[in-house]
């Protein structure tokens, strides 16, 4: 990551995280000992990465707010009666979270509802939902097989 985009990428992710709602997300689980907040914050980290790495041109602002709150859903999907059933549903509940709590881009609200593509069948209209797509399943991936992968997350 260049510095530009390691500033842009701080100043993104603290405006949002500032926001005492959406720290909400560190009391769920995500995948294995991975919060969501870990799991969006690494899938923002990542994206960014990607996008730099492949030389895509994007609405970085967008990229790294839909990224945040992409799995904003608010509960413990392992509690669900329905669990099973959380892949398809979670998108809409997460995109209704963040509509009511912050004002989200075309971009943003795009990103949130089709990052389960294909197990959803709704199509990106964007190269940021794409991106946040591919690399929500390499996190997931990741923090599924943790162990047998060198294993870093974002703190930031
Ligand atoms: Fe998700
Ligand atoms: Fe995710």
């Amino acid at each position: 990551m260049t510095q530009e985009q390691l500033r842009d990428f701080n100043e993104y992710m603290n405006e949002l995280l500032a926001d005492r709602k959406i720290q909400r997300m560190s009391q769920f689980i995500q995948h294995g000992d991975t919060t969501c907040l870990m799991h969006c914050k690494t899938v923002a980290y990542y994206s960014v990465v990607f996008v730099n790495k492949f030389h895509i041109k994007v609405d970085m602002k967008s990229l790294i707010r839909g990224a945040l709150l992409h799995d904003y859903f608010l509960y413990d999907w392992h509690e669900q009666k329905l669990g099973n059933l959380h892949g398809f549903y979670h998108p809409g509940i997460a995109l209704r979270n963040a509509m009511r709590d912050y004002e989200l881009t075309k971009r943003e609200m795009d990103i949130i509802k089709k990052h389960m593509f294909p197990l959803t069948l709704y199509l990106p209209m964007y190269k940021e939902t794409w991106v946040v797509c591919l690399m929500d399943k390499y996190c997931t991936l990741r923090e599924f097989f943790g162990n047998l992968f060198k294993k870093k997350t974002c703190n930031a």
